[in-house]
């Protein structure tokens, strides 16, 4: 849009720009700018407009974004341009991702390309490469605590490595998603040193007050993320003699985004990334990027506002490169994380489903889908230009996130139901077979989440453990057919480093002091390669989940419907044990999938001539894209056994 007053002000800023980067040729990045710049510019004076440098803070902003699109390689611009081009390539049904440790997956990054082909046998061509900028030697929240965000951890290899690794998933058409620790540095990271060292400048980079006066007003409304091991959400700093705002652990000092100083740093270390090859960043922690006194600190209108400019201002110099917010709220304000536009994603064209994730292990425990029906027809479509990052396990425990008011319409009481939830994955009924533990049980509110891996949480660990085959089928259905939702549901799907061969929990970690107080180090682990060969053994675990997830993925990529492109419905049908819906393929009428699935331990049937106006479905000629196979039927009374999904068509028959 032109608007004079932002218009001038970019002529002006253009004029003081360096002298080195007026002389270049910036044609592409002054198209973007200028397309841009009114959004940019409204927002960083909404957020920092009353300051007196704001003019020279606007300055050193533009900058960084010519310098970093200087030192971007051609051939990333090329693909920059080729993205603009089909600007919704990553709504495609063709993106299938994995997360990983990079050491745990084989060692280092030179190990991970070693196994690339591992991951294309399997069908990945996205990879979220857990955090490898360097971090203390010891507690680093894994990775999360980082004290150079410019350079790699040397346990895990260098700079040159990344780039490497960057350039081998390009030529296989792979994408490659990297961290950056938005909202906290590490207390070991130059800018703390400094703050600690009584640098002015540097403690205005954190949250830092002399005494418990101001934190006191903050704790009143704030929530405590680890409550067991960092309870509080500031950190008395002994050198420096104030308090410090930490809100995840004591080590992790929050960043002060209501200085422009802090937002440009980060901007510049985004697009440094950028630079480096990655394709999509993970934006870490983004609910809680601004604090506010009386608030939770959490989902905050300028915490929007931050990411609106990240995005604004990283699609000026690297428009093709995406961002994954990683919010894991409530289920309403996560979607927000999208940007609130009719169209396109102003803030992160991808976030995590944390809401879905919880809600499948939910149906898992309770066998049935009443809470996942009511809390997905809850929700509003997402954004036509957005798309969700659905996925069973991550690094991280499972937070029990639903809106209490859909648990009640579905005649549960909140807390009681969330502390069955815990009890039953961390094996406290005998009828679970799930082997879980709890993590960051609160006391004073009786919250809780849960860590393990997720083939232990469905039984496998235990039926394993007993040699009982009717368990271990179970269990190894009860993983396909979460894996078939999050392949057939819309969005990306991202599987988790070894839960390809059914990893169970990694109990090792309580041996090291740096990671033994928490427990999601449980399934963090690292791959045993002799037990990966048995995917190619006929019968074992191994072979059976690895083959199940191999012909999923295949299916999935040559299934259009699967898209994402709001192209579901839900069907609400008359057994609670079945979750149901359709996906149509929006370039071709009655190219359609329907999608069953049953949570129950018993076979469940759908009656096809309830399936209402959309059950253009015809008896009897049915087809289980994921088996090939006809399912089974009894005049239109469609069967689905125990833990099972159908992928349905009746089209190409
Ligand atoms: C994110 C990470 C989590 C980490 C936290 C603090 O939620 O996924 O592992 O503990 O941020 O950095």
């Amino acid at each position: 849009m032109y608007e004079q007053v932002s218009h001038s002000l970019l002529n002006q800023i253009l004029d003081e720009l360096k002298p080195d980067i007026r002389k270049r040729d910036l044609r592409h990045f002054y198209t973007r700018l200028g397309a841009n710049f009114y959004a940019i510019y409204s927002l960083f004076h909404n957020l920092y407009g009353k300051r007196d440098d704001f003019v020279a803070q606007m300055v050193r902003l533009v900058e960084v974004m010519a310098t970093q699109y200087i030192n971007r390689a051609n051939e990333l611009k090329k693909i920059d341009i080729e993205r603009e081009q089909h600007h919704d390539w990553f709504l495609s049904q063709e993106w299938v991702g994995m997360a990983l440790y990079a050491d745990g997956f084989n060692g280092n990054i030179e190990g991970l390309r070693d196994r690339i082909g591992y991951l294309q046998e399997l069908g990945i061509n996205m990879l979220h490469v857990m955090p490898i900028l360097e971090c203390p030697r010891g507690a680093s929240d894994g990775g999360y605590a980082v004290s150079d965000f410019r350079n790699v951890d040397d346990r895990i290899g260098t700079l040159d490595d990344v780039r490497q690794l960057g350039a081998d998933m390009r030529r296989r058409n792979m994408l490659l998603t990297l961290d950056v620790v938005v909202n906290h540095t590490s207390d070991e990271h130059a800018w703390a040193q400094q703050a600690r060292q009584g640098s002015r400048k540097y403690q205005d980079y954190y949250y830092i007050f002399d005494d418990r006066y101001v934190p006191d007003m903050f704790e009143a409304t704030m929530p405590e993320t680890f409550p067991e091991t960092s309870p509080g959400n500031f950190t008395y700093d002994d050198e420096m003699q104030k308090w410090v705002m930490t809100v995840f652990n004591s080590y992790q000092w929050d960043l002060n985004y209501s200085n422009p100083a802090v937002f440009i740093e980060m901007l510049d270390i985004i697009l440094f990334w950028a630079n480096q090859g990655a394709d999509i960043v993970r934006l870490d922690a983004v609910a809680f990027l601004w604090k506010k006194i009386g608030t939770t600190c959490q989902n905050e209108r300028e915490a929007h506002l931050i990411l609106q400019l990240m995005k604004d201002c990283s699609q000026v110099t690297a428009p093709g490169v995406l961002f994954i917010a990683e919010a894991i709220v409530a289920p309403v304000e996560i979607i927000k994380y999208f940007g609130e536009d009719a169209v396109i994603a102003k803030e992160c064209e991808i976030a995590y489903n944390a809401t879905y994730m919880a809600l499948l292990w939910e149906a898992v425990a309770t066998k049935n889908t009443k809470l996942l029906n009511q809390s997905i027809q809850s929700l509003p479509d997402k954004l036509d230009r957005a798309t969700w990052l659905n996925y069973v396990r991550c690094h991280d425990d499972i937070g029990l996130g639903f809106d209490d008011a859909d648990i009640v319409r579905c005649g549960y009481e909140p807390q009681a139901h969330r502390r069955f939830l815990v009890d039953y994955f961390t094996g406290v009924y005998d009828d679970s077979h799930a082997r879980g533990q709890p993590f960051g049980r609160n006391e004073k509110t009786g919250d809780a989440r849960i860590s393990g891996s997720l083939a232990s949480l469905a039984g496998l660990e235990y039926a394993l453990e007993s040699g009982d085959e009717t368990a271990i089928d179970e269990s190894i259905d009860a993983i396909l057919l979460l894996h078939g939702m999050i392949m057939s549901f819309g969005g990306i799907p991202l599987l988790y480093y070894g839960d390809e061969i059914g990893t169970l929990n990694d109990s090792t970690f309580q041996f090291d002091e740096t990671k033994a107080n928490d427990n999601r180090w449980m399934h963090r682990p690292g791959i045993d390669w002799s037990k990966a060969e048995q995917r190619r053994r006929h019968g074992t675990v191994e072979q059976r989940i690895f083959d199940g997830l191999k012909r999923m993925i295949a299916v999935r990529k040559s299934t259009p419907a699967f898209a994402d492109y709001n192209n579901r419905a839900l069907i609400d049908t008359d057994n609670t044990h079945l979750f149901v819906f359709i996906r149509n393929n929006p370039s071709v009428p009655n190219d359609r999938v329907l999608v069953v699935a049953n949570f129950d331990g018993s076979p469940q049937s759908l009656t096809i001539s309830d399936l209402g106006n959309r059950g253009y479905f015809e008896y009897g000629q049915l087809r289980d894209l994921y088996s090939g196979e006809a399912p089974r039927q009894y005049k239109d009374q469609l069967v689905v056994p125990p833990y099972r999904f159908y992928w349905l068509t009746d089209s190409g028959l």
